[in-house]
């Protein structure tokens, strides 16, 4: 059975060039992963005191995506050199400091995609300092920065730079191993 990769896209619009990085890693036909995104649009703002009693109906159903879940995939844009507000906020209801926190240990993959030069690397920065304080792994290679994204998408938004389709296959194939040789370990 192929291992389950639970996406996660850090834009809610719905033409994001980052959602059409998530679909073209969705339909990679991967021998041993399978991504299933997951929208995280009706995550309700963060709330501690929400949590008590149980979270709100849609953050328990994240969370138990994630749990589900044998590792992340992130696809994110940045937002004002930073991680999206919509992602960050999912992100603290899941790795709760004050209820059960569903991304201790989670392997995660993260990418980012922008239309400018830089490929959105100051958001990764961040999400990389959100994860780890969760206790989430990410590994420190690769690290995926899509720059000029617009240029690397067809007019239906998909993936035809090559040199982009062979980096983001590799990167998959070695989550495959890392997520392998986590099992090997437990
Ligand atoms: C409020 C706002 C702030 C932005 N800040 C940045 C930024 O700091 N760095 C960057 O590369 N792009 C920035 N952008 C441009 C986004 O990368 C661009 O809108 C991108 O298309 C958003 O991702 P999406 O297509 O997946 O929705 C910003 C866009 C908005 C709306």
């Amino acid at each position: 059975m192929k291992k389950q990769i639970l996406g996660i896209v850090g834009s809610l619009r719905k033409n994001s060039y980052n959602k059409s990085i998530m679909k073209f890693m969705e339909a990679l036909t991967h021998e041993k992963l399978e991504v299933t995104p997951y929208s995280i649009k009706d995550i309700p703002l963060f709330n501690a005191d929400e949590e008590d009693g149980g979270d709100p109906s849609t953050v328990a159903q994240f969370k138990r995506a994630i749990k589900n879940a044998d590792g992340l995939l992130i696809v994110s844009p940045e937002y004002s050199h930073g991680t999206p507000g919509v992602l960050k906020n999912a992100l603290d209801w899941a790795g709760s400091m004050t209820n059960e926190n569903v991304l201790s240990e989670k392997p995660v993959l993260l990418m980012s995609a922008s239309p400018s030069g830089m490929g959105g690397g100051f958001s990764q920065s961040q999400l990389r300092q959100t994860l780890a304080a969760c206790n989430a792994y990410v590994p420190p290679q690769p690290q995926i920065f899509i720059s000029q994204v617009h240029k690397k998408l067809d007019e239906n938004g998909k993936l035809i730079d090559q040199t982009t389709v062979s980096f983001l296959t590799k990167s998959f194939d070695d989550f495959s191993k890392l997520l392998e040789s986590e099992n090997k370990k437990a």
